[in-house]
């Protein structure tokens, strides 16, 4: 009796078995068994930052785009931590709690990745930064540390050749008041950001090394914001009016921001050449308009694409060799590209 039971009960498992996996094909015949769930997690300093959104949209339309050709099931799960580092490292103490992949970190605070990254490495969960870039030490605390960024360098100089290629062509374009020398004015991103500090410094060594002689009339922060920036303008234009000759701005969003002040102004007679960085489809408009005379483009199709690969690459297979650009076996850093009338056409395009 008792071997009979186990006999039928044997044979049920194997029914039900049997008719388990006949419903185990997916109509174009792949095994639903094959398709695994990639877990990836996005935390961002700000969602509401310009920039960072263009990255963040490209991010999810490249997951999209692969799932489509993959046996994957992609989840890309992005989180804002509107500028909290508490609820940043809260994002990713769950990120890790329910398995993720890979934790994606747009990171609020730079200097502050050591108990996030030790978080993520006891379960063994790799780390991809991005944006903002923590600082060597912490990158050097786990070998599944990564940054995907962009060569800060290259942006600051592309405004200084910007403004050079101004003044080369019709120096009185620049030098408005004609005593031989540019007064100028920064408005920078957030303090502490690697891309405000080098940015700033770069700006001006090209007319620097062109025996170009410049007077700074101020800097001020702006935290790479437009209504900040149009502050600044604000007072600026109180302060030094028709004496300001170039803007330098760290970002485009406080370019744009500038331009507002600049345009409700009607004492400057003439404006100052407002030059930015990103390349976001606004600022292109008024490059192409001529309101701005030039931006550096911050490439965040490149660059989501590369974080992406990156993600999906260790959440299969484990090994990011194939990554290309890749530095210390853990950064990879876009190129900037300079922007004028001259070539906006082409990357409105494109956008
Ligand atoms: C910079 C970008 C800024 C801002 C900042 C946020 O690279 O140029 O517009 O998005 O990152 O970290
Ligand atoms: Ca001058």
């Amino acid at each position: 009796m008792k071997i009979l039971k186990k006999i039928s009960l044997c044979l049920l498992t194997v029914t039900i078995g049997t008719s388990l996996s006949a419903c185990n094909y997916n109509n174009n015949g792949t095994n639903k068994d094959s398709i695994k769930n990639i877990k990836i997690g996005v935390t961002l300093y700000r969602q509401d930052d310009a920039f960072i959104s263009a990255i963040t949209k490209e991010l999810e339309d490249v997951a999209k785009e692969k799932e489509g050709d993959s046996n994957y099931k992609i989840t890309i799960n992005v989180v804002d931590a509107k500028g909290s580092l508490t609820n940043q490292n809260s994002q990713v103490e769950r990120f890790v709690s329910q398995n993720y992949d890979v934790i994606c970190v747009n990171i609020v605070d730079r200097t502050a990745a050591s108990m996030m990254i030790d978080k993520a490495k006891s379960a063994n969960i790799p780390m991809i930064f991005f944006n903002r870039e923590p600082v060597e030490e912490d990158m050097e605390r786990w070998d599944k540390l990564y940054y995907v960024g962009a060569k800060a360098e290259q942006s600051g100089e592309i405004q200084g050749k910007i403004i050079l290629d101004a003044y080369k062509s019709n120096r009185s374009l620049v030098d408005k008041n004609g005593d031989g020398k540019i007064q100028y004015v920064v408005l920078e991103g957030e303090p502490g950001h690697q891309d405000t500090l080098i940015r700033t410094e770069h700006c001006i060594k090209p007319l620097i090394e062109n025996g170009i002689e410049l007077e700074k009339l101020s800097d001020e922060i702006g935290n790479w914001q437009y209504a900040q920036a149009t502050t600044k303008m604000n007072q600026w234009i109180k302060e030094f009016g028709d004496k300001i000759e170039v803007v330098f701005s760290n970002n485009d969003e406080m370019a744009l921001g500038a331009l507002e002040a600049l345009n409700n102004d009607n004492t400057i007679k003439r404006h100052p050449l407002v030059v930015g960085i990103d390349g976001i489809p606004e600022s292109l408009t008024q490059v192409k308009n001529g309101a701005m005379i030039g931006t550096a483009i911050n490439d965040y199709k490149y660059q989501a694409k590369v974080i992406f690969n990156m993600a999906y690459l260790l959440s299969t297979n484990g090994d990011i060799s194939s990554v290309e650009g890749l530095e210390k076996g853990k950064y990879v850093m876009a190129d900037y590209s300079e922007v004028t009338k001259d070539n906006v056409d082409i990357y409105m395009k494109s956008k």
